[in-house]
């Protein structure tokens, strides 16, 4: 692809099919002999999901929250709004949130802890990427798919200004 945005690569699609393939068997593995409900964050995880639960072998439903956090276009300020809540009740349900990227952390840890108190009979997250170095909040999410650099990330769900996310690869952008 020739547009001048569409920087290095920071995970090819190769290793995207693999690592989303082994993270299916492993939830698969861990959740045997229970129910699960995915938790997709909008939009950024919605390839991720699709592709993930192709390879989970549990009964499963997904549903999907909408979340926008204040603060400037590249810095959350742990201030969420939620835009879609769940359809569905998750009170004693096996809950797997869902999310694109972990970056400081803080809409996770305010959609934890949002979540947490609606009772659900277990929380936890697989985030398909994380940077570590941007990190500010404790979260130990239970499956993470890869760490990358503190780069701007966009492709495979993950968007600038909403392009972009229907990369089959992730790329830094170019700003
Ligand atoms: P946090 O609250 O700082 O962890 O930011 C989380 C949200 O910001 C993610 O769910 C993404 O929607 C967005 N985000 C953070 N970093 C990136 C990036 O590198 N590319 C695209 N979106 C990002
Ligand atoms: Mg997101």
């Amino acid at each position: 692809m020739d547009d001048p945005a569409i920087g290095e690569t920071l995970v090819a699609k190769e290793d995207l099919q693999r690592r989303v393939g082994e993270l299916g068997r492993e939830v698969s593995r861990d959740y045997a002999g229970r129910e699960l409900v995915m938790v997709g964050v909008l939009k950024g995880a919605v390839l991720f999901l699709a592709d993930l639960m192709r390879h989970i072998d549990v009964p499963c439903e997904i549903d999907f929250m909408a979340v926008s956090s204040y603060g400037s276009q590249t810095d959350s300020s742990g201030v969420v709004r939620i835009l879609k809540d769940l359809d569905a009740s998750i009170e004693n349900r096996h809950v797997l949130i869902v999310e694109d990227i972990i970056d400081s952390g803080l809409t996770l840890h305010y959609l934890m802890r949002n979540l947490r108190a609606r009772n659900p009979a277990s929380l936890e997250v697989c985030a398909l990427l994380t940077k570590p170095e941007r990190l500010r909040v404790d979260l130990s999410p239970r499956y993470i798919g890869f760490e990358i650099p503190n780069r701007f990330a966009i492709g495979y769900g993950l968007d600038h200004a909403q392009r972009h996310r229907n990369l089959d690869f992730v790329a830094a952008l170019v700003e």
